[in-house]
């Protein structure tokens, strides 16, 4: 496998689009269409990252301006096969870096309470959990809220 470099991670294009919807779709437990992808990239498009190995979109990264100086990650989903490399690191650090160049001072997101390995990555990312919602998935599970200082 291709050693995770900064240099893999560059911004979403139009042309990531049914890649992107079939890497969230695989990974993740909330169905994501097409359009709701394309309106998630106007949130932050200088914030919707894409992992590129060996010239294929392997994972990516989207966040929102929660507040004019708190982040949001809305999505981070790395393919199944290409996970434990690194990649999921490589995307979270360019992010963090936008956002400091941003002027943010906070990220937040939040996460299935049931998502061990999600959670603990971003615990070695300095994110804490700050609150429990509750039935805030669409099959009535959990999510931590997670929060962290730049
Ligand atoms: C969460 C997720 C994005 C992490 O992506 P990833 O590419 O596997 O992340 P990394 O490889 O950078 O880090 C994962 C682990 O591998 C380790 N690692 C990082 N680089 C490594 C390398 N070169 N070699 C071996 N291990 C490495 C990290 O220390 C980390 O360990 P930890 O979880 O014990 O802290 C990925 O698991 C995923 O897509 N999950 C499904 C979707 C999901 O749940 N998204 C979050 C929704 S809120």
């Amino acid at each position: 496998m291709q050693k995770a470099t900064p240099g893999m991670v560059r911004q979403f294009r139009d042309e990531d689009l049914d890649t992107v919807v079939r890497i969230a779709n695989s990974s993740m437990t909330e169905y994501y269409t097409r359009n709701l992808i394309m309106e998630i990239s106007r949130e932050w498009p200088e914030a919707f990252l894409v992992c590129v190995v060996n010239g294929n979109v392997i994972g990516f990264i989207t966040g929102s301006k929660y507040t004019r100086t708190e982040a949001r990650i809305l999505l981070l989903a790395v393919e199944d096969g290409f996970r434990n490399c690194g990649y999921g690191s490589a995307l979270m650090k360019e992010f963090l870096r936008i956002c400091r160049e941003n002027e943010m001072m906070s990220v937040r997101l939040e996460v299935k309470t049931d998502n061990d390995n999600a959670i603990r990555f971003y615990k070695g990312y300095k994110f804490v959990v700050t609150n429990t919602l509750s039935n805030y998935y669409s099959d009535s599970s959990d999510a931590y809220l997670m929060w962290r200082l730049i």
